[in-house]
């Protein structure tokens, strides 16, 4: 069972602090108190809290000063000021200095639960921005889309793998959906509505997934000016993604073995143990079976994460997949009302081609046929597909019946060069006007921002 959504009150007036203690148990809150700015700090360094009320005239330390701490140290954690101050420019101070926010006292109750579910709805939004733009991708139109009976299958197991506490290793090639699955199963499971956390152990050194994800205390190196909360923590009650776990090193596999074994660890320079309930997903397109035989990775770490395996299967083989896939990202990348369709040819190309990016090169694949492509029709040759050589290849080499020239050794420009050039192009044409050449291109407004922000274009070049 998942943990009930923890909240802190934090308050000198010791009978308002047991009123509103029961009114959060009834609706099914876990609730601490804190009387003093001490015990507010003591107890967020033992527990991970979902939400904290804050009065802002408690003895000790002032509460502004409190807030500044507290929300330096957990930036993802709503900390609504609850006070008797009436002030106007007392509030703006706080929301200035990371409160949530404000609340005058006597308090309504029903408004208060409302304010704590958009509160802990916003948490969940922070964390996906500030921790992790991965997501950013995965997030506009996450359905997955496919009715072959190898996915289907796989859907169905991810199903009730979704309803467990347990462990899931999601193994599968390059591009053929593994963050997606991950999305997928939290959504399915009884953690949806707390943060899903993804950090991919790929593209950060060592020392910084380790501060990532364990947090620190202030004062642990040079550069710790404040304590800060891992992704442990914010995960707290969620699901922490742990993206190419292959790649995590041999010096942090025992770190994460330890947290998974009691789902206790402490923050580098900490002294104490904190607990975190986070179910983990993580996932590879290594054979981490092979690697644990060579060991590069650890049998034990293994076995913990990989209680369900799920294999995605590669593109190629479910075939069944690729033209549904297809429309979909059609539909996905095109202005409303108009929505270009795939010539009988063209769907001949795609459904013989092999993919070896799997459904991320699908999806470029139409993205730049989209582009290319005219009247509303995407035709073999916009694909840019060699049909008997499973490569990409650039424009210049296909002729119009979308194969290509035997003897063709000089690759003048890469396809990327020359979508660039046609983008720019027609942005020029239309002296920049983006309605206007997206709706030339036959693309959406979305499709053609990334494409700007993709290949850094800019007004006047
Ligand atoms: N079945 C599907 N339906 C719809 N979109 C999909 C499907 N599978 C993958 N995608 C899309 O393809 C792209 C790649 O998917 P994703 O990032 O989940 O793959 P991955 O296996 O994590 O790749 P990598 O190994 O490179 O990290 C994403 O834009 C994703 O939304
Ligand atoms: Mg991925």
């Amino acid at each position: 069972m998942k943990d009930l959504p923890k909240i802190l009150i934090a308050d000198d007036d010791e009978t308002f602090c047991y009123v509103l203690k029961e009114q959060l148990l009834e609706s099914n809150f876990e609730v601490a108190i804190a009387l003093n700015g001490q015990k507010l700090i003591e107890l967020t360094r033992k527990s991970v809290f979902d939400i904290v009320f804050l009065d802002l005239q408690m003895p000790g330390t002032p509460g502004m000063e409190l807030l500044t701490q507290l929300s330096a140290e957990y930036p993802a954690l709503p900390i609504i000021i609850l006070t008797g101050e009436n002030e106007a420019k007392k509030a703006v101070e706080c929301i200035r200095r990371g409160a949530y926010d404000y609340v005058v006292k006597p308090y309504d109750f029903e408004e208060l639960l409302v304010l704590i579910g958009r509160a802990l709805e916003h948490k969940e939004l922070k964390i996906r921005s500030s921790v992790l733009d991965t997501l950013a991708e995965a997030q506009g139109n996450n359905s997955i889309v496919g009715s072959s009976p190898a996915l289907q299958q796989m859907l169905a197991l991810a199903g009730k793998a979704a309803k467990s506490a347990s462990n899931i290793l999601i193994q599968g090639e390059t591009g053929t959906g593994k963050e997606l699955m991950a999305e997928f199963i939290h959504k399915n499971s009884p953690r949806a509505s707390r943060p899903f956390v993804v950090i991919n152990c790929a593209s950060l050194p060592d020392q910084l997934i380790e501060s990532e994800l364990f947090g620190y205390e202030k004062g642990a190196f040079t550069d710790a000016k404040n304590s800060k909360q891992g992704l442990v923590e914010i995960a707290n009650g969620g699901t922490l993604f742990l993206d190419e776990i292959g790649e995590l090193s041999l010096a942090l596999q025992p770190k994460l073995l330890r947290f998974l074994e009691n789902g206790e660890f402490r923050r580098i320079g900490g002294l104490s143990n904190i607990h975190s309930d986070v179910r983990v997903i993580s996932a590879t397109n290594r054979d981490l079976m092979n690697e644990a035989d060579s060991k590069n990775f650890r049998r034990d770490l293994l076995f913990r994460l990989n209680v369900i395996t799920l294999e995605i299967p590669p593109l190629r083989d479910r075939r069944e997949d690729i033209i549904e896939l297809a429309n979909h990202f059609i539909t996905k990348k095109s202005p409303i009302r108009s929505r270009k369709v795939l010539a009988e040819e063209a769907k001949q190309i795609l459904n013989g081609y092999q993919f070896p990016g799997n459904v991320r090169e699908l999806e470029h694949i139409i993205e730049r046929a989209m582009i290319f492509s005219e009247e509303g029709v995407i035709n073999a040759k916009d694909l840019f597909i060699s049909n008997t050589q499973g490569q990409t290849i650039p424009p210049q080499q296909v002729n119009e019946s979308g194969s290509v020239p035997i003897h063709t050794t000089v690759l003048v420009k890469t396809i990327d060069e020359i979508e660039m050039e046609h983008i720019q192009s027609t942005l020029k044409e239309f002296g920049w006007d983006q309605t206007k050449t997206a709706a030339t291109l036959g693309i959406s407004q979305k499709t053609l921002y990334n494409k700007i922000k993709k290949y850094n274009l800019k007004e006047g070049y």
